[in-house]
């Protein structure tokens, strides 16, 4: 059940009108559900937990990462997958117990490295030889031992947008899977290491389950390999990447996606790690914008809306599709129009969607853009010097502002002319 629902005549995030949100808020605004977080990853635990794994969820922070949102995951017992040393204080700040949180990511620094050591972060996800080289130094420096996954590329395509497919041979990410045998004895031989896990991630938005089998099934065999050579495998970091609806996809259900995991490496005596990110908060999201003008031109009708790619970057970005929707509840006989919903950002990719088919859209209306609670505010930046805006949390009747929006003010505060500037 969608927790953005229409109550007498307007849409609501759970007991409260978006648009008294709007009025004492502004917009555009980023509207959180806090049941929506809670119940998707009840879903989605609950889902591996019956399917009798022994599972971890380390939510995937760089989906959204307000500390309101990761609090309330971490509230229900999940951990966090970190990428940056700023993710790892805002895990910390947020409540996350340190023993839970993995460090993921191909360009870890030597100093974010150290404060993750210094805080005893569960584990470190490592994706090249140099890195488990600095990562052994790093450890030394404060005679440490880190438990370490290396993460295999296993040369599956995931099947989602080329940039965010992250498991074939020429991506980035991972270290070749046929490669990893040496890299293990590799990292066996080096102090302040413990190699006692493998980590893999293929992608994000995966609508199918058979790229996840396929890399799952390599894994296994892997972990068999490096049994044979003498190493405890005690742990395997299975990524995130599952879909959501976006209005018109039909993504797995996560125990269909349990039952891929238990058959493919569940007989093999590991603790299971887990990365979701946008499953738990895409859909617990969305962005509240106003229609400026309606501007009808000659072959289109364009509503002008309030947010721009810069508030939500995705459909610039990806071309990604987010369904839009009036906050007033249109009537059952109201005619439909077709719309470009466009922001005020000079640049044509400034387009929300196009050729939409929406109720009549008036000017000072307001509608949603939705599904945008993963990789929406965490994406956004201040182009066109348009300040980062506001996010709502809301529970029940009651909402809170977990992020006041930005002012011009304070982002010129942060600049200065050069010194001889100001002579
Ligand atoms: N773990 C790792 C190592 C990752 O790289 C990612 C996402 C995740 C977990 C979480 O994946 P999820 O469950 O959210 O699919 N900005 C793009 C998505 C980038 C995903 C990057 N990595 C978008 O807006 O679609």
């Amino acid at each position: 059940m969608s927790h953005f629902a229409y109550q007498n005549g307007e849409l609501h995030a759970e007991g409260v009108p978006l648009s008294r949100i709007a009025a004492a808020v502004g917009t555009p605004v980023y509207v959180y559900s806090e049941t929506a977080l809670t119940d998707a990853y009840r879903r989605f635990a609950g889902a591996l937990a019956d399917a009798g794994l022994d599972a971890r969820v380390c939510y995937a922070m760089k989906a959204n990462s307000n500390l309101a949102v990761v609090r309330a995951l971490a509230a229900c017992g999940a951990g966090a997958d970190v990428v940056s040393g700023g993710e790892l204080t805002r895990a910390l700040a947020a409540g996350v117990d340190p023993a839970e949180i993995v460090f993921s990511g191909v360009g870890k620094t030597a100093d974010e490295m150290r404060q993750a050591i210094a805080a005893g972060i569960g584990q470190f996800n490592v994706e090249s030889i140099p890195e488990l080289d600095r990562l052994s130094e790093v450890a030394a420096e404060s005679s440490a031992t880190v438990n370490v996954a290396v993460r295999v590329n296993p040369d599956v395509d995931a099947d989602t947008h080329h940039k965010i497919s992250t498991g074939r041979h020429h991506d980035k990410f991972g270290i070749e899977i046929d490669r990893a045998r040496e890299v293990y004895a590799h990292a066996a031989a080096l102090s302040g290491i413990t190699p006692n896990a493998v980590a893999v991630h293929i992608g994000s938005q995966l609508t199918d389950l058979s790229p996840f089998r396929a890399a799952f099934i390599r894994v296994a065999a892997l972990v068999h390999d490096l049994r044979a050579d003498g190493h405890e495998i005690t742990k395997l970091d299975l990524g995130g990447g599952l879909g959501i609806e976006y209005g018109h996809q039909s993504p797995p259900d996560p125990r269909d996606y349990a039952a891929i995991v238990a058959d493919t490496v569940g007989d093999l005596g590991c603790i299971l790690v887990f990365e979701p990110g946008r499953y738990l908060a895409g859909p617990a999201g969305v962005l509240l914008t106003e229609i400026i003008y309606i501007k009808d031109a000659e072959t289109r009708s364009f509503a002008i809306v309030d947010a721009a790619m810069n508030d939500l970057v995705r459909p610039a970005m990806y071309d990604a599709h987010h369904e839009i929707l009036p906050v007033r509840e249109p009537g059952t006989d109201d005619h439909t129009h077709s719309y470009d919903i466009v922001g005020p950002v000079c640049e044509t990719g400034d387009t929300f969607a196009t050729q939409r088919d929406l109720p009549a859209l008036t000017a000072g209306e307001l509608v949603v853009i939705r599904d945008a609670g993963a990789y929406g505010a965490v994406m956004a930046s201040g182009y066109n010097s348009r300040p980062l805006i506001a996010e709502v949390l809301v529970r029940g009747d009651s909402y809170s502002v977990v992020r006041v929006r930005q002012d011009i003010a304070t982002m010129l505060a942060q600049e200065s002319l050069a010194d001889w500037q100001s002579e």
